[in-house]
């Protein structure tokens, strides 16, 4: 196994992704993590990190000696930090951008193996190695960066000024690789295996017990319930919210759904008059949110109850998946809250055990366990839906007539996307109800309606986006049909703010 320490960089899971993907488990740990303990590690990753090695109170790590018994490869900030540690010397930079540049290889090493001379990478523009440690050689610089890496062999110690882990560094993946030759570790991370031992694993520890289950229709609940249902078939009970604020058919369709993969068990609580009813007049997004909330855990608290008395149910599972447990070191101490996320979680007053088969995995490897397990392809490359629903893209009170005028408008616009061959190139799309009216003329009568706005954007985890070069032809044909056929909206714009500044869900 390889461990990431994270020194808070937004790439870190990045690393740990690419290290799988190579064949390879890898977790991440804290800076504090006591790197010696950890079983059958073979080597360790210090990420990158918003921080200077010289800052106050910066991040470090607990073998400060830098004495393992595995090989080390350290990324930016790593790369400074092992440079810290060993008496090597950092001088600050003035910006903390990134940037495309050409590095050369100047020395044979190991890391490098199979690449040529001259290579693009994703390099820090911010602080840089400028002593070298004693034993350590330069082995690759760029035009303003002498050591964009280097290394000591011999100890099996290696920095990189650049980031391997991101797509803009054209052989970043050969040089993990090669990193992982060096670290002579086994490719035994393989989903197949995994799912296997899922199985065996939930089999043994839920013995004869049965287990609840709250379902969504996303990806990570409905992968979590079809490995559980298939390991302990009826005695897994999912139960499914409407909160009458999803998409257009949605509610019907993971019915639907449930019933065609054969849960026996399945139950579809129809609430949607009490989530309404708890949002009439309410227009503050955080409230918004917090209402919404609240009333899946009550509604959930209450059919849990009664089911599991009944039913004599002690497990709870849930879609826990790897992002969702380890957060970034310095990211979440610094980070600041930005809205109040909700998903289906477990109601503190239900005293139930915890079941999270996919705690271990990435959404990419839950899609992998989701495909293996024989789920509809369509649904498990969805774009993300947020829990909270289309209560907040509908600006202001959610009211019924607001929700089906934006059901109509969104269904038109992701048919279009599909038909005209790019829903698959955009992250995320969706229609948001402005709570403006304006003038616009329709035969040869004057409309005052509403407007709505069509986002679209590309992203890699939803963190930073970019908003979708679509095609004017396709927005076009998009913007038409929506006037003529959603009664309410005379007006479509295309928004085109990327994260940051703007978010991508718009309360
Ligand atoms: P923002 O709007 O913060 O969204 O840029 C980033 C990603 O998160 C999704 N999102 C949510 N997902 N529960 C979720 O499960 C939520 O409450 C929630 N709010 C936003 C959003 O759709 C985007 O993919």
């Amino acid at each position: 196994m390889i461990a990431v320490v994270d020194f808070g960089s937004q790439y870190t899971h990045l690393i740990a992704r690419r290290i799988r993907q190579l064949g390879v488990r890898a977790d991440i740990f804290p800076p504090s993590a006591t790197l010696k303990k950890i079983e059958d590690l073979s080597g360790v990753i210090f990420s990158g990190g918003p921080q200077s090695v010289y800052d106050k109170n910066s991040l470090t790590t607990s073998i400060s000696n830098l004495n393992l018994a595995v090989p080390i490869l350290g990324i930016c900030y790593g790369h400074q930090l092992i440079s810290k540690l060993l008496g090597g010397k950092v001088t600050l930079g003035v910006t903390r951008e990134y940037g495309r540049e050409e590095i050369t290889l100047i020395r044979e090493s190991q890391l490098f193996q199979g690449l040529g001379k001259s290579q693009k990478v994703w390099l820090s523009h911010g602080d840089q190695v400028t002593k070298l440690p004693k034993g350590f050689t330069v082995t690759a610089s760029s035009k303003n960066c002498r050591a964009a890496a280097y290394e000591a062999p011999k100890r099996r110690i290696f920095g990189l000024q650049f980031h391997p882990e991101v797509v803009h560094t054209e052989d970043g993946l050969r040089i993990l690789e090669n990193f992982l030759k060096i670290c002579r570790v086994e490719k035994d991370w393989q989903i197949k295996d995994q799912i296997a031992k899922l199985f065996s694993e939930i089999g043994e520890t839920m013995g004869y017990e049965k287990v609840l289950i709250a379902v969504s229709g996303g990806v990570d609940s409905l992968v979590a319930a079809s490995l559980i249902h298939q390991a302990i078939g009826e005695r897994l009970y999912p139960v499914f919210v409407d909160s009458g604020l999803l998409r257009k058919g949605e509610a019907e369709e993971v019915q639907e759904l449930f019933k065609r993969l054969k849960f026996a068990n399945f139950r579809f609580v129809d609430a949607s008059g009490l989530f309404l009813k708890r949002l009439k007049g309410v227009t503050d997004p955080e409230k918004k949110r917090k209402i919404i909330g609240r009333t899946f855990i009550d509604v959930f608290t209450q059919e849990g109850r009664f089911v599991s008395k009944k039913e004599k149910i002690r497990f709870l599972a849930q879609g826990t998946i790897y992002p969702d447990r380890i957060e970034s070191a310095a990211a979440s101490q610094q980070a600041e809250k930005i809205k109040s996320h909700h998903n289906v979680s477990i109601p503190k007053n239900l005293k139930f055990k915890l079941l999270e088969p996919l705690k271990e995995f990435y959404k990419d490897e839950v899609r992998e366990i989701g495909e293996a397990l024989g789920l509809p392809k369509e649904r498990l490359w969805r774009h993300p839906f947020p829990g909270p629903g289309l209560a907040v893209r509908i600006l202001g009170e959610v009211t019924p007539a607001k929700l089906e005028i934006l059901r109509e408008a969104d269904a038109i616009y992701i048919e279009e996307l599909k038909k005209a061959g790019v829903y698959d190139e955009i992250w995320q799309a969706f229609v948001v109800l402005l709570p403006v009216r304006s003038v616009g003329v329709m035969g040869d009568a004057r409309t005052y309606e509403y407007m709505v706005s069509l986002r679209a954007v590309t992203s890699t985890d939803g963190m930073t986006a970019d908003w979708f070069k679509m095609p004017p032809e396709v927005l076009e044909k998009i913007s038409s049909r929506i006037v003529n056929e959603v009664a309410g909206v005379n007006r479509v714009a295309y928004d085109i703010t990327q994260k940051p500044p703007a978010t991508i869900e718009y309360e």
